[in-house]
């Protein structure tokens, strides 16, 4: 088969044909998704009937699996995927959704605020990977963000202001923005700020990004009131309309999105009923930033 891709937003985001996740990829077609990401920054391909096993022997043709941990509160005895996958479905370990108060679920919550995957971890992610196994009939759309052309709307004056910056990230400050911040010292410890740039450059195609995430709670020698409302506004500015892709989930959606490149969220929907998302996550290279020498800059 040969693959194609058809623009399917103003912006960014690629509508995928000719391939099929569930059997092993050629050298051609490998490239030609990696070209499709680099160009698009999402690719939508559907109809994708895969299991975890397959989708995770898919998402390794893009690099290695990120290790989950360190990324949630659910304990390991009460996970319901098996490791390399991660479950972003609203579903305890028997397949049921979970209580409106369960922990596990505030803190899932916090997906629906902006936010890059990983940029809580040293070694951000590069590309998500999810799989609609069972979508949600009403809401649960995911929405991205093209954060390229957010930058590309920057003035000279503001971009140069910024060209250096280096941002905390943190789970903490993301789910402490929802109002939950019921965390154990273990969770505080495991969810440590990383550092992250504030202005990403991309490694194949040279266009330069910003790397804005609810995990960022402040800007590396600023008060962070400060840093949080010129990030709000930053973040606001990024995910106006015309920037934003809805992704409307039909079953069996498989959607790849560029972490470095793309913000995303998920909206409402009814969680009385089972919606069955799974992820496979790749990391990236390495850090946006040598974190011992921020440590050192900051000491
Ligand atoms: C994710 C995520 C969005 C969704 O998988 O990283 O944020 O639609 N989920 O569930
Ligand atoms: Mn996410």
């Amino acid at each position: 088969m040969t693959v194609a891709i058809r623009q399917i937003h103003p912006v960014f985001v690629g509508e995928v044909s000719g391939i099929d996740a569930s059997k092993p990829l050629s050298q051609a077609e490998v490239a030609a998704i990696e070209a499709g990401m680099d160009r698009y920054a999402v690719l939508v391909l559907r109809d994708q009937v895969i299991d975890d096993d397959q989708q995770m022997t898919f998402s390794q043709n893009f690099g290695k699996i990120e290790n989950a941990q360190g990324g949630n509160i659910t304990k390991q005895d009460e996970l319901r995927l098996k490791p390399g996958m991660v479950d972003v479905s609203n579903l305890d370990k028997n397949g049921r959704p979970l209580q409106r108060t369960d922990r596990r679920r505030m803190f899932n919550l916090g997906n629906r605020l902006w936010h890059s995957d990983s940029s809580f971890r040293a070694i951000p992610a590069k590309y998500s990977l999810l799989s609609g196994r069972v979508i949600s009939e009403s809401g649960g759309n995911t929405e991205f963000a093209d954060m390229r052309a957010a930058y590309d709307m920057l003035d000279d004056a503001t971009r140069a202001s910024i060209q250096d910056l280096i941002c905390e990230h943190s789970l903490i400050y993301s789910r402490g923005s929802m109002g939950f911040s019921d965390l154990t010292d273990e969770e505080r410890a495991m969810f440590k700020p990383v550092y992250q740039r504030l202005v990403r450059t991309h490694p194949v195609t040279g266009r330069k990004s910003l790397y804005l995430s609810s995990h960022i709670g402040t800007i590396v020698g600023w008060p962070m009131p400060e840093a949080r409302d010129f990030i709000r506004d930053l973040a606001e500015m990024a995910t106006q309309r015309e920037l934003v892709y809805i992704h409307r989930w039909r079953p069996n959606d498989l959607v790849i999105w560029d972490n470095r490149q793309t913000m995303h969220r998920v909206r409402r929907f009814d969680e009385t009923k089972p919606r069955d998302m799974r992820r496979t996550t790749i990391a990236s290279d390495g850090p946006t930033v040598d974190q011992a020498a921020v440590l050192a800059s900051t000491a």
